[in-house]
């Protein structure tokens, strides 16, 4: 069983996807994480804004050592047998991964990563902006997960003061629009609303909510 679940930043994916796993006993895949993995290999290796190599990036990701250690809850994502799971978090990777999510090259590897991993899991959970309408077509079952943007860039700063880091709240609401647009904007890859996806939106409901609301629409058409 592939659930698919896609939206924009701050809807609310990586926790409600986790927490579906979890109740479902299978797997998450966070694809974020891997666009992130490669945004950090490339900042190793002298990429910047500045220096924004794209035939280098795609290099970067086809020779890529990515892995996940799916024994804890969430995974932990291993970049060259490390543990990257807090660096990808850090707001130089955040800046810069746009770069290695507008590359086709890169995007072509990560898909094909993705659906290998889907082959071996047999069920999982995934997220990101392209499972349902790219990489899963086929998927049994299909969430777009939306909310307010200014509710999402409130979750964005209660995450980040959460870890100690401060954040302006009209720069972080600047930075959610540059991203939806960019999210929306993309060649290949791009957010859209697959046709037949469950639309949820979460602004005004908790994480248990949204859970208790997908694990209902799995369960009735199972049984229907
Ligand atoms: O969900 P996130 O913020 O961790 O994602 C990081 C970046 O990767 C974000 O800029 C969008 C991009 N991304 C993507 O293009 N396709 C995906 N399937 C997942 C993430």
């Amino acid at each position: 069983m592939i659930i698919t679940i896609d939206g924009p930043a701050g809807s609310g994916k990586s926790a409600t996807a986790e927490l579906l796993a979890q109740r479902l006993n299978i797997p998450h895949l966070d694809t974020g994480a891997m666009y992130r993995a490669v945004a950090l290999k490339a900042l190793q290796n002298g990429i910047s804004e500045a220096n924004p190599d794209q035939n280098r990036i795609a290099q970067l990701a086809e020779h890529i050592d990515l892995d996940f250690d799916w024994s804890t809850h969430p995974a932990r994502i291993l970049l060259d047998k490390c543990d990257v799971s807090n660096d990808i978090r850090k707001p130089e990777v955040t800046a810069i991964v746009h770069l290695p999510a507008d590359n086709k090259i890169v995007r072509a590897e990560l898909v094909r990563q993705q659906r290998l991993i889907a082959a071996h899991a047999g069920s999982l959970v995934t997220e990101g902006r392209d499972q349902g309408t790219l990489v899963f077509p086929d998927a049994d079952y299909k969430f777009y997960l939306d909310a307010d943007i200014k509710e999402r860039t409130r979750r964005r700063l209660a995450e980040l003061t959460d870890k100690g880091i401060a954040a302006d709240p009209d720069a972080l609401l600047a930075d959610m629009q540059a991203r939806d647009q960019r999210d929306k904007s993309r060649g290949v890859g791009a957010l859209l609303l697959a046709g037949d996806a469950i639309v949820l939106d979460t602004t005004a409901l908790t994480l248990p909510q949204v859970v208790d609301a997908m694990v209902k629409i799995i369960g009735s058409r199972k049984n229907g």
